[in-house]
């Protein structure tokens, strides 16, 4: 990047900031209200996309706005501000026109039909989860969230004892703050040793394919070639990132909000059949993916400000759903609001390619903390924030009580024995 100066309007803003983190909504308002396009020097400088139009502009014009690698800014991951050292990634960090040839080899192995046929180890997770807390009446929730984690391991056909170990790098890689030891441990200890799990299940399905998703990945060709071992370690720790952090975000979000909100967690305990649509409202509010990077690959007029080739851009997918543009009364929850056309699972070609998965698994968590643990209290004194707010938001800890009831499978079924 070169001078910042011309850049403007110009704000104190961090996304990552302490200060943003105490309310994220908030502090995106005021910026969208004020400059809903603005520059911050911050991380080296950035322009914060605040507005849903500018939003929804920027993340479908992948030839201006690109989600490549560069150095631009510092090295690594260039989909987030600052730049995390995370290893390369396909498809998120290929832009058009090679993007679409990537896509094409995830979209089948996440589509509503394979995610359906997933319904039975998603539900068997969550239950076996459930069943190791039902019984004592008092758990911490978000071990029972650590499931979208084992299904991801598990789908994939990564071995199911490290799934704690992805849980906790990927997850760390997010939302710990760099140069703290759990940031450290994920980057310097857990990652590297994981990176060689994952290249040596490659290898091994490579020389004798089973019939999970690694499986899969190592038959598919592109150019008219097999693909290389690299590039599909490349699509599946984009995977276990996608996969790892998003939905147990969202899921922790929600059932601290449904504690604080009893009439609509009654609601839905009565009317299971309301949570599909109420699913999508929490999407919306919480946007679990608070905000992703682009980098701009000229000179650019755009919403009235002027980019500079090299800039670097971060789009605000939580404050476009919080616009009041597009949303009537968007700081409220309302579990009935339909149409719902919401950014959490950003917009444009690199839209979530997980969104049905998520989907599946937030319901399942959902649906079984409300008909097994329905009366949960949780102990808001307690509860513990991620360090930062500002790529993904959520509690990393909520210690809750309940009603204690019956397990559902076998006393001696653990939640890595047979899957039902
Ligand atoms: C509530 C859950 C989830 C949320 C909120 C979420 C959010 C997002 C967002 C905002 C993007 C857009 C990235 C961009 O534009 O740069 C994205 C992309 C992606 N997500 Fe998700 N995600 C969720 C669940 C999942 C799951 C469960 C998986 C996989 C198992 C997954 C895999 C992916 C992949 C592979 C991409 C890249 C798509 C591409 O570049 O074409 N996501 N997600």
């Amino acid at each position: 990047m070169t001078e910042t100066a011309d850049r403007a309007p110009a704000v104190e803003f961090d996304h990552n900031s302490e200060q943003h983190s105490d309310d994220p909504a908030a502090s995106y308002r005021k910026l969208r209200s004020e400059h809903p396009v603005a520059w911050t020097d911050a991380h080296g400088g950035y322009w914060v996309l605040s507005g849903y139009d500018a939003v929804f502009e920027a993340a479908r014009d992948d030839y201006t706005f690109s989600s490549a690698r560069n150095s631009y800014g510092g090295e690594g991951l260039s989909v987030v501000i600052p730049k995390t050292p995370a290893a390369y990634h396909i498809p998120i960090e290929v832009d058009p026109p090679d993007f679409k040839k990537w896509r094409k080899l995830i979209n089948p192995i996440t589509a509503p039909a394979a995610v359906a046929r997933m319904e039975k180890i998603v539900k068997h997770y969550v239950t076996a989860f459930i069943d190791d807390i039902i019984e004592t009446g008092e758990c911490d929730m978000t071990s029972v969230i650590g499931v979208p984690a084992i299904v991801t391991v598990d789908w994939l056909g990564l071995p199911i004892e490290h799934w704690k170990t992805y849980a906790f790098a990927f997850h760390a890689l997010l939302v710990a703050v760099p140069g703290t030891p759990e940031f450290d441990q994920a980057v310097k200890v857990d990652l590297p040793m994981l990176e060689e799990v994952t290249r040596g299940v490659i290898a091994e399905r490579t020389a004798e394919p089973t019939d999970d998703i690694i499986s899969y990945l190592v038959q598919q060709e592109v150019d008219g070639r097999r693909v290389t071992a690299d590039e599909v370690f490349a699509m599946v720790d984009l995977l276990l990132s996608g996969g790892v952090g998003t939905t147990a975000s969202l899921v922790s979000n929600t059932v601290v909000w449904l504690y604080q909100h009893q009439d609509v967690r009654q609601d839905l305990i009565d009317h299971p059949e309301k949570l599909e649509r109420a699913l999508e409202e929490f999407l919306r509010f919480f946007s679990p993916t608070q905000a992703l990077a682009r980098t701009s690959t000229k000179d650019v007029e755009f919403q009235g400000v002027q980019m500079h080739e090299g800039d670097r851009v971060l789009l605000a997918w939580s404050s476009a759903n919080r616009d009041p543009s597009q949303f009537d009364d968007p700081d409220e929850i309302d579990i009935e609001r339909w149409p719902n056309r919401h950014t959490a699972f950003g917009i444009g070609a690199h839209r979530c390619a997980g969104s049905n998965l998520g989907r599946a698994m937030a319901k399942e968590l959902l649906s079984q903390f409300l008909s097994r643990m329905g009366d949960y209290v949780v102990d808001v004194d307690k509860l513990v924030r991620y360090p930062h707010q500002g790529t993904n938001t959520g509690w990393q800890s909520i210690p809750a009580t309940f009603t204690p009831g019956p397990r559902v499978l076998p006393a001696d079924a653990t939640a890595l024995g047979e899957k039902g």
